[in-house]
């Protein structure tokens, strides 16, 4: 295990995909957790990333210098090295000159383990406005750059590491070389993680953890809390409850298909419940416009609805949820990151439900692991697959109010989108596509007739792990079809958009 602790910089989930590549499991903590429980996790190594902050401020983010003197290898990021020069009694201050992006570097001592295979000479992307003016006691500077004096510093006899840039970014050259480093050669880690063993690993730890309890988990259909129902499902089989909402915000005809995979006709050991709720979320959403009370309202419906089922089932052990890592920091809460959408699933937890402690095994999964953890478990490639969808549904993929006819024209656009992608064989390519609905109405003509319609946008974004994206280059034929198609069979639709939107600066979903 490494642990990787959060400053809040912007790069931090690079760092732990960096350490995953090369096969060591590792996680992320905030820099609040406290160090006592840092030495139960007994890591072999600890990473401290960037961050916004200058470490010299008072109310800056910080660790005490006991972290330090564990015996366990530490390697500092940007601010993590600032922070490791202070705390040990070097200095940092403003920097002469920020150094921004690309910069050449240079190694100073070519026999740090740190630099092995990096050559003398190379580039590295930095982002810093302080600077380390003078290494600590006991260290050793081990390269430069040509306004930073100390670029990177090192005391191997403590195994304690410090580079002024960021290696977890491809633009820097050797930057996986050198993490690489840290990990094999400093840390003694054997790169031998591997999906399998996590997910043999995580269902033992739920069966000891769990024991003879009573366990909920709340299932939307959706990618996560399948792959966290199903691993739950193979602990401890029919001692677990999934309830299954029905907001009446999914895509078409999803409802059915969720009941065939995970009701009592399904391969899963289980008891799976199943609630219509869609008239009460209409009727709480009704003339609501703003995006993040919308999100809000079908949230806390959403808790509601799901408390009033587990009354009826009694007191529970444990609550699972199907959080995974990009929602915990686009939250807000796995760190210092801005909020950028309260995300469903994230913070919200239900009040009256009779439970002692949640249980969200894929926490520390990006999402493209969880796919990954969905083959391992057996779950059928068309599920693994499947679009990941919101947990608000199609709430957030209709601008404006929502309400039974409006949801109507989504879900049939999104069908009818879905299908010809489906006939295209182009969906493997891309990461996530989907229709929504605009609150743009705009002139037509139709049969000789003035229209006065909506548009519906289409979106299809290739991503690796949801946090960037990129708008995916559909065939013109592909898109010219769908639109026919929509233009022609979806009332109350006159016009269909697509979406060229990077994220940043978009989002992938539209509220
Ligand atoms: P955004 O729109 O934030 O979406 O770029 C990133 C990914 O997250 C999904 N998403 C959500 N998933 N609850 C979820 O479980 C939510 O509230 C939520 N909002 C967005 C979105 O579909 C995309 O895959």
């Amino acid at each position: 295990l490494i642990i990787v602790i959060d400053f809040g910089g912007q790069y931090n989930q690079l760092v732990a995909r960096r350490v995953r590549e090369a096969n060591v499991y590792c996680e992320i903590h905030s820099y609040k957790t406290d160090l006592e429980k840092i030495k139960e996790m007994a890591p072999k190594g600890i990473i401290l990333t960037g961050g916004p902050a200058s470490v010299y401020k008072e109310d800056s983010a910080t660790y005490q210098k006991e972290l330090f003197e564990l015996g366990i290898p530490v390697l500092g990021l940007c601010y993590g090295a600032q922070l490791m020069a202070h705390v040990l009694g070097g200095t940092v201050e403003p920097a002469p000159a920020s150094e921004y992006g690309k910069t050449l570097m240079t190694v100073d001592q070519a026999d740090s383990k740190i630099f092995k295979d990096v050559p003398t000479e190379s580039t590295c992307w930095m982002s810093h406005f302080d600077y380390i003016s003078k290494a600590a006691p006991g260290f050793e500077v081990t390269a430069h750059t040509a306004n930073c004096p100390v670029a990177a510093m090192e005391k191997a006899e403590d195994k304690l590491y410090a580079l002024q840039w960021h290696p977890e970014v491809l633009h820097t050259e050797y930057g996986s070389q050198m993490i690489n480093n840290f990990l094999y050669d400093i840390c003694g880690c054997a790169g031998d993680w591997r999906m399998d063993s996590f997910v043999v690993e995580s269902i033992e730890k739920i069966r000891e953890k769990v024991g003879d309890g009573k366990v909920l988990c709340a299932l939307s259909g959706g990618v996560d809390s399948s792959v966290a129902a199903v691993m739950l499902s193979k602990a401890v089989g029919s001692q677990l409850t999934c309830v299954f909402v029905d907001h009446g915000l999914l895509r078409k005809n999803e409802g059915n298909e969720v009941e065939e995979v995970f009701g009592p006709n399904g391969p899963y050991d289980l008891n799976f419940i199943r609630v219509n709720a869609q008239e009460r979320f209409y009727g709480k959403l009704a003339g609501v416009t703003e995006p993040e009370q919308k999100r809000k309202i079908i949230g806390e419906e959403f808790i509601r609805v799901f408390e009033e089922e587990a009354k009826k089932i009694g007191k529970v052990d444990f609550l699972v949820q199907g959080t995974i890592y990009p929602d915990v920091v686009e939250s807000g809460v796995g760190g210092e990151s801005e909020v950028i959408k309260s995300h469903h699933n994230v913070g919200g937890l239900p009040d009256y439900v009779d439970f002692k402690e949640i249980i969200e095994p894929l926490r520390d999964l990006f999402k493209d692991e969880v796919r990954r953890a969905g083959l391992e478990l057996g779950i059928p490639e068309n599920l693994v697959f499947r679009q990941p969808f919101p947990g608000p549904g199609l709430g957030i993929r209709i601008i404006g109010e929502v309400n039974a006819d409006r949801v109507k024209i989504v879900q049939d656009a999104d069908a009818i989108y879905r299908e010809e992608i489906a006939n295209s064989g182009i969906s493997a390519d891309l990461g996530q596509y989907f229709a929504a609905l605009t609150n743009m109405q705009s002139v037509g003509v139709m049969g000789d007739e003035r229209t006065y319609d909506y548009a519906i946008a289409l979106r299809a974004v290739n991503t690796v792990d949801f946090m960037t994206a990129e708008a995916s280059e559909i065939p013109w034929e592909v898109l010219h079809k769908v639109t026919s198609r929509i233009i022609n069979e979806v009332d109350h639709v006159n016009r269909v958009l697509y979406d060229l939107t990077s994220k940043p600066p978009g989002t992938i979903e539209f509220e």
